[in-house]
């Protein structure tokens, strides 16, 4: 074993020759983060021996050795800075051997990026931006599609807010950007069947519809003699039809078609009824996901007179039967929040539908300056830049305003009434108008969500949602673009479909990605001994499965949480460097009686230790604190180690409620205290010597207080 001690430029009083017993060979350095202390760390290396540094925080330790296997031993900021001499500091430093001795090395493993080109998957504006950047980066790009034509919602809207500008701005250089480029292979007609493998190797299973039409002259002559007549987004088109978008040749919709045969009579290059569908693999090394969001179904909505009324209609086609000049309103209500922050429909907020609503109501007073357009809300959120949208229409445009949900919306003759209340006003109003737009939420794309496994919240990818995405996750080939990661508009999906691209590309470049996260180890015998499986719904990344009956770890998707490891009844699974036995080992070796043992989660509670040095807080001395990777990592038998080495307390400290690193880390960790505060009292011990308390980073103050209350200087915390 091979121990550095670092005295941070002479804070730490280290003796002239410290002894840790004849198989530890010390080493001082003024600074270990210094080039020369790295080189002497770095000089250490190479054999078996496990390595300790002993310093500053793990937090800046690892900065520059997280690199590589070795025990972190906090002997500055919750060491000399909390006012330990070297008695205290070698009790912790003899902490770190004894867990060194105790764990198991982690290995740093590596994945080959086997292939280097890409599948961007949908070609809406998201996806056409990500497959863009990384066309022009050089990187070999598979755009697929399920339309068969590219450009997505986009494509399909007339205008665009906040200014209400038309789509071709927006989509189509966009467009010839992508078609243009060479490393860009466009799949219209195209959906992902199947993913399989991992980052820098995935195979992708690829369906290709037919499109019907073979090769196309653009003269336009299958359309008049197309005798069905489909309605798309609220507007009818035939059943051979083309978009001003890409491929630049007409496609025939197979829902909507007859094969009556009249399109190839009258085609002068070729028609194919009977196309088949292709199937084909493909492997790429990363992947973007670009395939929005869905509408919610207006039929769904039938008490705003959804699917009832064709006067009540989604916003989307609204938008598009004006600019075909299929309606002239003169009197409109647009219904904000339209199924949305509604536990009977969507219970969220979908947060781009205030500005599609308003951005209906902008482009009716442009179209019509006298029509009359009515719009009712219960919350208003056009948020940052967008305020001014509301301004202009609230008070230029004669836009009317109404706070309050409609109660009843039913036709009368070939008009529609809505009743609704205006808070404002305090009035209760009829409105008689020819048209009402409900500005409907959106929900995920799930999918696609699923077949690819990332977990998800109210069906959000909960990676994108929560706030809590770092790098400290295993390398990942899979990124989200745009609206298929929560409700974005058409800027914020542009700027994400970059991020993506970026985050690509990143893999892309490089030959092999390594990686040093812990991740279970399943000791296979005993597991199948027990055939629980219990393990599998408490991983919140979906990284543990069964394969040919055997417990299997995706070591891509885990990110070291060790949730899953307490879990295990017949203990075959322990996470690497996180072990069981390493975590009682440092116990044992720092416990003593009186002490106070708190386990605190690395995100949160040992942060606030940190804090507590930094502002050189009065912690009492009997304070021994073992670091773990969450709440959730913590079990019985490391508290019960704790009390067995005569600890006065034992404090589990961990994030504050929904804000847990994993998720659910801490809501485990509150039963399981739970349970063993019953325990304790049941075998006689006062239940209140096991506390299990919520820390923010900075809030040294609060662990100070904690920890004297639990040995006994204060009566009461009251934080
Ligand atoms: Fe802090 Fe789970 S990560 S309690």
């Amino acid at each position: 074993m091979i121990l550095h001690i670092c005295t941070c430029k002479g804070l730490i009083d280290v003796p002239a020759s410290p002894d840790f017993g004849s198989d530890v060979t010390v080493e001082v350095s003024e600074c270990l983060c210094s080039k020369e202390g790295r080189a002497a760390v770095e000089a250490s290396l190479g054999d078996d021996r496990r390595l300790v540094l002993a310093g500053c925080t793990p937090r800046i330790l690892e900065r520059f050795f997280g690199d590589i296997d070795s025990e972190m031993v906090n002997i500055r900021e919750q060491g000399v800075f909390l006012g330990k001499g070297w008695d205290g500091i070698e009790t912790m430093i003899r902490g770190g051997i004894e867990r060194a001795r105790a764990a198991e090395p982690v290995e740093k493993r590596e994945r080959k990026i086997s292939k280097k080109s890409v599948l961007v998957i949908g070609a809406g504006v998201s996806g056409l931006e990500s497959a863009r950047w990384l066309g022009e980066m050089g990187h070999d790009v598979v755009l697929v599609e399920e339309d068969p034509f590219v450009g997505g919602t986009v494509a399909k809207l007339d205008r665009l807010y906040p200014e209400g500008t038309p789509n071709s701005h927006t989509l189509y250089p966009l467009v010839n950007q992508v078609a243009g480029n060479d490393h860009i292979k466009v799949m219209t007609n195209t959906r992902v069947e199947n993913v399989a493998g991992t980052v820098g190797d995935y195979r992708v299973t690829l369906r290709t519809s037919p499109r019907g039409v073979i090769e196309c002259v653009q003269c336009g002559k299958c359309v008049p003699v197309c005798p069905e007549s489909p309605v798309d987004h609220g507007v009818p088109r035939k059943a051979i039809f083309a978009q001003e978008t890409y491929p630049d040749e007409y496609a025939i919709d197979f829902e909507a078609c007859t094969r009556c045969g009249k399109c190839v009579e009258i085609c002068p290059a070729k028609i194919d009824l009977d196309e088949p569908a292709r199937e084909e693999e493909i492997a790429v090394g990363a992947i973007v996901v670009a395939t929005g969001l869905r509408n919610f179904p207006i039929a769904n909505l039938s008490a705003y007179g959804g699917g009832k009324i064709d006067r009540v209609m989604r916003a989307i086609d609204y938008e598009r039967q004006i600019a075909a000049g299929i309606i002239a309103p003169e009197k409109v209500l647009v219904v904000h929040c339209a199924g949305s922050r509604d536990d009977n429909y969507l219970p969220y907020c979908s947060r781009v539908c205030c500005l599609i609503g308003m951005k209906e109501a902008k482009l009716t007073k442009d179209r019509f300056p006298n029509a009359e357009v009515y719009l009712s809300y219960i919350d208003m959120r056009c948020y940052g830049q967008f305020e001014y949208l509301y301004r202009t229409l609230r008070d230029q445009a004669g836009v009317v305003f109404l706070e309050g949900r409609p109660s009843e919306i039913f036709e009368r003759g070939d008009r529609v009434v809505v009743r609704t209340e205006d808070i404002q006003s305090g009035e209760y109003l009829e409105l008689e108008v020819d048209y009402v737009v409900l500005a409907t939420g959106f929900e995920p794309d799930r999918e696609t969500l699923a077949m690819l496994g990332l977990p998800s919240d109210l069906d959000f990818p909960y990676g994108y949602t929560g706030t809590t995405l770092s790098p400290d996750s295993n390398p990942q080939g899979i990124f989200l673009a745009g609206a298929a990661a929560f409700p974005r508009g058409v800027l914020e999906s542009v700027e994400s479909a970059r991020e993506a691209a970026a985050g690509a590309h990143a893999v892309l470049s490089k030959d092999v990605v390594t990686f040093r996260t812990p991740v279970p180890r399943i000791e296979a015998e005993v597991c199948a001994s027990l055939h629980c499986r219990l393990c599998v719904p408490t991983c919140p990344y979906g990284a543990l499965s069964v394969v040919d009956e055997e417990m299997t770890v995706d070591e891509t998707l885990c990110m070291g949480c060790g949730i899953c490891s307490v879990t295990c009844p017949a203990g075959a699974n322990t996470l690497e460097a996180w072990e069981d036995e390493a975590i009682l080992a440092e116990v044992e070796a720092v416990a003593d009686e009186g002490s106070i043992v708190a386990f605190l989660c690395k995100w949160s509670a040992y942060n606030a230790a940190d804090r507590a040095g930094y502002d050189r807080l009065d912690m009492p001395s009997e304070l021994r604190v073992i670091r773990v990777p969450c709440t959730g990592r913590v079990d019985a038998t490391m508290v019960a180690g704790a009390f067995a080495r005569g600890a006065r307390g034992v404090l589990i400290g961990g994030c504050y409620p929904d804000s847990c690193h994993y998720r659910h880390g801490n809501t485990r960790a509150v039963s399981r205290v739970k349970l063993l505060q019953r325990f304790l009292s049941e075998l006689g011990v006062d239940e209140s010597r096991l506390r299990l308390e919520w820390f923010g980073s900075n809030e040294g103050q609060k662990l100070v207080s904690v920890v004297r209350e639990m040995s006994g200087e204060l009566a009461s915390v009251g934080v």
